[in-house]
């Protein structure tokens, strides 16, 4: 693989691809030749976690007719081919690549423009679909991009990640996506994990597409509508004998 295509002194712009998707030509290498393992975290660094492939474009650009809104972007490789097939996509990042901030991408140029901006920036964009690309595990401010784009008006979620409890989002995030039957800290006592009883999901999976993996990785295009038909996540009803009774 070459890095030439990012001498080109114009890191905030779009330089070229040297194909029409070099992530997936260099997965599909690295997977003949048996070096996915060794190649992915470069490949990740320079592109993004997810590998994307037609039918996931062509998924999101035929669900995104009034363009996409997504947030925490990383590089804006994806961003940058549904922008190759007339999707409108407004991307950003809290830390924009190659911003040394970004723990992943610092240092990596970016595919297209992404700006510095948060999950507000939902508040203005409801009108578009959300776009969250392998938001990080554990961490809070994909359920509220969830939430806040519920409170704008939005009704068509593009998730690319794990399932609950895998390297994406948290359990809240799953709850209000509709991915979660159940609070499982308080169902089953899991310590790793927040209790969610309460959580209402917002929107709710209605399909999903499988997108080339790395080997170890199950991710998958999801796609979630809104809903207003759910109740609340609880936890399962559980015999606590220390307290003489149960809770729900
Ligand atoms: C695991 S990386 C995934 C990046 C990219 N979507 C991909 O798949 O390669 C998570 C990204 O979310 C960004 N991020 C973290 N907190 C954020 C926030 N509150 N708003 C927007 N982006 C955020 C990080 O800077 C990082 O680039």
């Amino acid at each position: 693989m070459s890095s030439a295509f990012w001498d080109d002194g114009n890191p905030g712009g779009r330089p070229p691809l040297n194909g029409p998707n070099p992530l997936l030509g260099a997965w599909e290498r690295a997977v003949g030749e048996g070096t996915g393992a060794l190649r992915r975290d470069e490949l990740v660094h320079r592109y993004g976690f997810a590998i994307p492939d037609e039918p996931a474009l062509d998924t999101i650009r035929r669900l995104s007719p009034r363009g996409v809104v997504e947030v925490g972007a990383g590089t804006g490789y994806w961003a940058r081919l549904l922008q190759e097939r007339d999707v409108d996509v407004v991307a950003v990042d809290i830390a924009p690549p190659p911003h040394p901030a970004n723990r992943w991408f610092a240092g990596s140029p970016p595919w297209t423009t992404v700006a510095q901006s948060d999950e507000c920036i939902v508040d203005h964009h409801g009108s578009r679909s959300l776009l969250m690309i392998w938001p990080t595990r554990n961490e809070a401010w994909p359920a509220r991009a969830v939430h806040r784009y519920a409170q704008a008006g939005g009704s068509v979620v593009l998730r690319v990640g794990e399932s609950p409890g895998g390297g994406t989002g948290d359990d809240h995030f799953h709850a209000l996506l509709g991915m979660l039957d159940r609070c499982w800290s308080c169902a089953y006592g899991a310590a790793n994990t927040a209790c969610i009883c309460g959580t209402t999901p917002l929107f709710e999976p209605v399909d999903h597409v499988a997108i080339p993996q790395w080997e170890g990785f199950d991710d998958a295009l999801w796609v979630h509508r809104r809903t207003h038909r759910r109740s609340p996540v609880r936890g399962v009803v559980r015999r606590r004998w220390w307290l003489g009774g149960g809770r729900s």
